[in-house]
């Protein structure tokens, strides 16, 4: 598969998407730890220079383990998508060296100071802090909106003509809330603004934004995608290829959040068995949630699989299945997450999500302790709230170690 082959299946892209032989017949695409590349002559360097000839220059525009690993996310992406010609999507992909690096080239080849974006509330802690603390001393402004209500969004946009960009994250932090893309995709591209989306939590594998017309997608690789957590990265992916090749690929190497060999190598490996990861996050996430739903210690759970997620309809429609993360809420308040977090045993205590282990965090003695607590109660971060990535293990031990750490 030394081509970009779309007609092969999701799990058979998963493990040969973007491969291609490699000349000393290396069965996998050996890690290419060179900084550099070298030209057979001077005229090849030029051609090279000229994009009259394909080849490697420099580390930091990519080397053969980024590049494979690009050509498969990519294809993973559009996969059974169709463009506006009736014929398979083709999209192109560039790995970053994390999420916010993804997102950075996002935004600053879409956005120049006194333009403004439009995005939602819960958007991830990051994504939030970029928005309140970068942006604007570039001259740019984030507009903070209802995304459930679409006649709202429309009025800000209509009453604003700076508003050049939208960006969606759903499902998103941490109360697991959705929005719905088709619709506002559909309301910002009637607009003419360049639509965004963020779809670490659900991964091609749940949710495909480019069905809907966005224009780019990012993903945090560092979670499901690498899987293992082996690695931190982040990928962008957009459909206008000329786009993407020119002032996207520009911004991406002068800005310098290049991911390197051995971080591809590893997400390329980890995603050899993405398609079978989800299937057992999913299944057991669902089982997970509705075990916590009737636990007498759990105030509230939050997961768009369960009928009473208040967004379980988008996430219906647009998601294949739910996915694996999931909140819920402790009745005992902050002693009591403290207590369950001390008590874990298999599951394991750590930010970050994705991974094949269950992780569980606690928001409000870790990654939100320095947030005022009218803030935390805003964002629906609460005393007691649990955020919880469902792994692969067996369901009966994650089950298990809950119910010994809930009492
Ligand atoms: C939804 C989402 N987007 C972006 C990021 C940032 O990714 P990274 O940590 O790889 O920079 C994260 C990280 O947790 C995330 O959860």
């Amino acid at each position: 598969m030394s081509e970009q082959n779309n007609s092969h299946g999701f799990e058979t892209i998963c493990i040969h998407g973007g491969h291609s032989p490699e000349n000393k017949r290396a069965h996998l695409t050996p890690i290419y730890a060179t900084s550099t590349f070298t030209f057979d002559s001077a005229e090849q360097g030029i051609a090279v220079f000229k994009k009259e000839e394909e080849g490697y220059i420099y580390g930091r525009f990519g080397n053969p383990n980024t590049n494979e690993v690009e050509e498969k996310i990519a294809l993973l992406e559009a996969y059974g998508l169709k463009d506006s010609s009736g014929r398979q999507m083709e999209l192109k992909a560039i790995l970053h060296a994390s999420g916010m690096a993804a997102l950075t080239t996002m935004l600053m080849s879409n956005l120049k100071a006194g333009d403004k974006m439009i995005t939602h509330e819960s958007l991830y802690g990051g994504t939030q802090e970029m928005l309140d603390k970068i942006l604007p001393h570039l001259g740019i402004t984030a507009i903070i909106a209802d995304f459930h209500d679409v006649a709202a969004v429309e009025e800000i946009i209509i009453s604003d003509s700076d508003i050049k960009l939208m960006h969606i994250e759903t499902p998103a932090n941490p109360t697991l809330q959705c929005v719905d893309m088709e619709a506002l995709t559909a309301l910002g591209k009637q607009y003419n603004l360049v639509v965004t989306a963020d779809n670490t939590f659900a991964t091609p594998y749940l949710q495909q934004p480019f069905k809907y017309g966005v224009d780019f997608v990012m993903h945090s690789t560092t979670k499901f995608l690498n899987g293992h957590g082996t690695a931190v990265g982040g990928i962008l992916i957009g459909k206008d290829i000329e786009l993407m090749n020119g002032v996207v690929t520009k911004t991406h190497r002068l800005l310098g959040g290049n991911s390197n060999a051995f971080d591809a190598f590893l997400l390329n490996n980890g995603l050899k068995t993405f398609s079978l990861r989800m299937q057992q996050h999913c299944r057991n996430a669902e089982k997970v949630a509705a075990f916590l739903e009737t636990h007498p210690a759990v105030s509230k759970v939050h997961y768009p699989g369960l009928a009473s997620h208040p967004d379980h309809a988008i996430a219906k429609k647009q998601m294949k299945h739910a996915g694996a993360v999931l909140s819920f809420e402790l009745k005992g308040g902050f002693d009591a997450g403290v207590s369950f977090i001390n008590k874990l045993k298999t599951c394991v205590s750590a930010v970050s999500l994705g991974t094949c282990d269950t992780l569980i965090s606690h928001p409000a003695s870790t990654t939100h302790v320095g947030v005022k607590p009218e803030d935390r109660v805003r964002f629906g971060i609460t005393d007691g709230l649990i955020r919880m990535s469902v792994g692969i293990e067996t369901l009966e031990d994650i089950i298990n170690d809950l119910t010994q750490a809930l009492q």
